[in-house]
Parts: structure tokens; C-alpha cells; sequence
């Protein structure tokens, strides 16, 4: 069967929003859903969790990637987010793009509303000049 690209992309920003519904945000009651889709084609969601002591809150980008890793994945292609404001397109955090980041600059973000409308960008133009592994890297 022809793998078409735009299908996993219609999938993607179906299950962001799926992983929305199990948000854990007892607090802000701002439920925020993400969905990976890893180079070899698996997607992986995530939710955000918060805690009683505030600043221990996981976004739902961060929840998605450390899943992703713990179930052996490195490499990624594309990343939906989605929570519930439906006037405009909303992006990752800050310290999310960073840890996105950390994985390569080249993915694909979509960011979608709760109709399912998505605007498509770039981690690299979420995170111009960032800082990577690769300044780490011993000469
Ligand atoms: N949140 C995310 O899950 N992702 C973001 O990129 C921004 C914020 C969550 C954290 C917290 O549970 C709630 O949204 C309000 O900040």
C-alpha cells in the first residue's frame, strides 16, 4: 500500500486532539494534547500533568517526547500540539521547543485548533539560533 504523508498528517492532528481529552490539569483546566510522529511512522501522544506543587507540571509536548524516547524512538519527524483556543494558532512553550530540540531541528510543528485546522511550521523558525547538541560536541 503508498504510504501518503498527507494521511499521517490528518492522523497526527486527530490524535493530538484525542490526547487532549486525558489531560491532567486539575489546576489551569488548560488541557493541552500532542502527538509525535517518528521516523519510522509510529505516533506517540501526550498530555499535560500537572501537580499540587505547580512548577512539577509536564507539558503535553515534553510528556509526548519522554514517552517517545522510553519506548526507544530518536528520530522524528513531525509533532502536532493542540489546546482549547480557537481564534488563533498557538505554539509550544519555550522550554518545549528546547527539548524538541534536542532531537534535531528539522521537524515539521503543526499547530492545530480544536476544529482540527492547522497552520504548519518549523521547530527551527519556533526556535531561530538555538542551542543543540552539537555545540556540545569536542572538536
Ligand atoms: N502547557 C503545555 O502542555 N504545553 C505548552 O506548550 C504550554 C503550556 C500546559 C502546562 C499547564 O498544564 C497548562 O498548559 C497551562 O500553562
Amino acid at each position: 500500500m503508498q504510504y501518503f504523508y498527507s494521511d499521517r498528517v490528518t492522523e497526527l492532528v486527530s490524535k493530538c486532539l484525542q490526547a487532549q481529552d486525558m489531560a491532567y490539569c486539575p489546576y489551569s483546566r488548560f488541557p493541552v494534547g500532542a502527538a509525535i510522529l517518528t521516523a519510522d511512522g509510529s505516533i506517540i501522544t501526550g498530555c499535560n500533568v500537572e501537580n499540587a506543587s505547580y512548577g512539577l507540571t509536564v507539558c503535553a509536548e515534553r510528556t509526548a517526547i519522554q514517552r517517545a524516547v522510553a519506548e526507544g524512538h530518536r528520530q522524528f519527524t513531525a509533532i502536532a500540539v493542540t489546546c482549547d483556543i480557537k481564534d488563533r494558532f498557538v505554539g509550544p512553550c519555550g522550554a518545549c521547543r528546547q527539548v524538541l530540540m534536542e532531537f534535531g531541528s528539522d521537524w515539521t510543528v503543526y499547530l492545530t485548533k480544536p476544529d482540527g485546522t492547522y497552520k504548519e511550521t518549523t521547530l527551527s523558525k519556533l526556535l531561530p539560533l538555538a542551542f543543540s547538541p552539537e555545540h556540545l560536541a569536542k572538536n
